[in-house]
């Protein structure tokens, strides 16, 4: 995993925002995989500002969201289309048919996620996936205890997950209580992985899946197995970490090396 302990909350929003204008240059057709939650909003705030510049251009590009609230009516403005619609697609120039989020709206949700993983496999796998951490340490709507080879199916939304949410909807009764979310098996097919934690509220889940034991119990804790995992934190989220001088240590070199200076990690 590499660390990427970064001044405050702007910088690892453009240093995000970074990672996919440098992916699309390269391969503007490339596949993302997308996250909602209040973290990634500045990413996709740093995103439009750069088309809007002219910088980047989404046009041949397929999305993948991650997840999809099971349970709210067609249109409802806490549903993740429209959360993704709103932050998103509308304001640069996506094409809203290469854009997918698992259809809640199918009678047979089993069947809606059979049709999820076909259609990421259809699109040859995901590029860059994007993903925020709950603060019980869950990654789209896995929740601790989720099986770490899981598929894109149903999930219970933890009692803990819906508070969290709730700042979204009128109350929490009325945040959905269950989900169809990618699993940890689907988003560790991704070629590389992003990760973003922003606060103090997310301290405790970011030392638990950096530093902690592999379990289900932290579902993030599974991309310690994932080869190319970026994280992107704040100060507050990095500020339980144990090894953390040795990450700003290797960050220091390893951004040297991309600078073209002749020095080594290991060197
Ligand atoms: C929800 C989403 C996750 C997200 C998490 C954290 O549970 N399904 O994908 O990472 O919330 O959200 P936030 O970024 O608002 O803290």
């Amino acid at each position: 995993m590499r660390i990427v302990i970064l001044e405050n909350q702007d910088a690892v929003h453009q240093r995000a925002a970074d990672l996919f204008c440098t992916l699309l240059d390269q391969r503007p057709d490339a596949t993302l995989g997308l996250a909602t939650g209040g973290t990634p909003l500045g990413t996709y705030e740093e995103l439009v500002s750069r088309f809007e510049e002219g910088r980047v251009s989404f046009a041949e590009c397929t999305t993948f969201n991650l997840d999809e609230y099971l349970g709210l009516p067609a249109g409802h403005p806490e549903s993740y289309l429209r959360f993704m619609e709103h932050n998103l697609f509308s304001r640069a120039n996506f094409d809203s048919s290469y854009c997918h989020l698992p259809d809640p709206h199918i009678e047979d949700p089993a069947e809606a996620c059979r049709l999820y993983e076909q259609m990421i496999d259809d699109a040859g796998g995901i590029d860059l996936q994007l993903l925020g951490i709950g603060s019980d340490g869950h990654i789209a709507f896995n929740e601790p205890g989720s099986s770490l080879a899981s598929r894109t199916r149903v999930k219970a939304l933890t009692q803990q997950t819906r508070e969290d949410n709730a700042r979204f909807f009128d109350s929490i009764d009325d945040v959905p209580t269950l989900a169809i979310t990618m699993g940890i098996g689907t988003i560790m097919e991704a070629n590389s992985i992003l990760l973003l934690a922003i606060g103090s509220g997310k301290a405790e889940a970011v030392e638990a899946f950096v530093e902690g034991p592999l379990t289900a119990q932290v579902p993030a804790s599974a991309l310690q197995m994932h080869p190319t995992v970026t994280v992107l934190l704040d100060p507050a989220a990095a500020s339980r970490l144990k090894r953390r001088s040795y990450y700003e240590y290797v960050e220091n070199l390893q951004l040297e090396l991309e600078q073209g200076v002749s020095r080594h990690p290991n060197g």
